[in-house]
C-alpha cells in the first residue's frame, strides 16, 4: 500500500497539472513561449494553428492586449510574398523571427496558407527554394 504522504503528493501533482491545463486554455490569447524547439508540424494550416494563431488569433483578425497583433485577414500587405517571407524568417519588433525553427518547406507552406485564407486570395505560390534564396 502507498504511504499517506506519497498519496498526498500524487494528488498535489495531479491538481497542479489540472490547474496548469486550465491556465493554458484560458491563456490562449497570451503570447506563447517559443524558446528552443524546432517545430514539427507539417502543412500550412498546422503551422498556422500551432504557432501563428497564438498571436494573430484563430480567425487571423489579430488582437490588442499586452501587445498589438495585426490582422492577417484581408490584409493587402500579404500580396507581397517577399514581405510575408521576411516577416516569418526575420521577424520585426513584436513578431519573433522563426527562420531557425522552421524548415524551408514549413515556411513556404505557412506563407502560402495565410496568403490564400482569411479573405486573402493572392496568387504566386512560394516554394521551399524561394525560402532558401531569401535566407
Ligand atoms: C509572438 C507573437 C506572434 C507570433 C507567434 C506570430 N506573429 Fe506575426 N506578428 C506579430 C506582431 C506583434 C506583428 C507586428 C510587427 C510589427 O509591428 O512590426 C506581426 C506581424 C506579422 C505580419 C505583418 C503584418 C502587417 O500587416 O504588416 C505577418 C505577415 C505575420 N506577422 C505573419 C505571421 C505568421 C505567418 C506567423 C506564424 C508563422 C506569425 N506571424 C506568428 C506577432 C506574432
Amino acid at each position: 500500500m502507498m504511504p499517506a504522504r506519497r498519496r498526498r503528493f500524487a494528488f498535489g501533482v495531479a491538481l497542479a497539472g489540472a490547474l496548469m491545463a486550465g491556465t493554458l486554455a484560458a491563456g490562449a490569447q497570451n503570447t506563447p513561449d517559443f524558446r528552443g524547439a524546432p517545430f514539427t508540424m507539417q502543412g500550412g494550416e498546422a503551422v498556422y494553428r500551432g504557432v501563428c494563431q497564438g498571436c494573430h488569433m484563430s480567425d487571423a483578425k489579430g488582437a490588442a492586449g499586452a501587445g498589438i497583433y495585426p490582422a492577417l485577414a484581408n490584409n493587402p500587405k500579404l500580396a507581397s510574398t517577399g514581405y510575408v517571407l521576411s516577416m516569418v524568417i526575420k521577424g520585426r519588433k513584436g513578431m519573433p523571427p522563426f527562420g531557425d525553427q522552421f524548415t524551408n518547406q514549413q515556411i513556404a507552406d505557412v506563407v502560402n496558407y495565410v496568403r490564400t485564407h482569411f479573405g486573402n486570395r493572392y496568387k504566386g505560390e512560394v516554394q521551399a527554394a524561394d525560402v532558401r534564396t531569401l535566407r
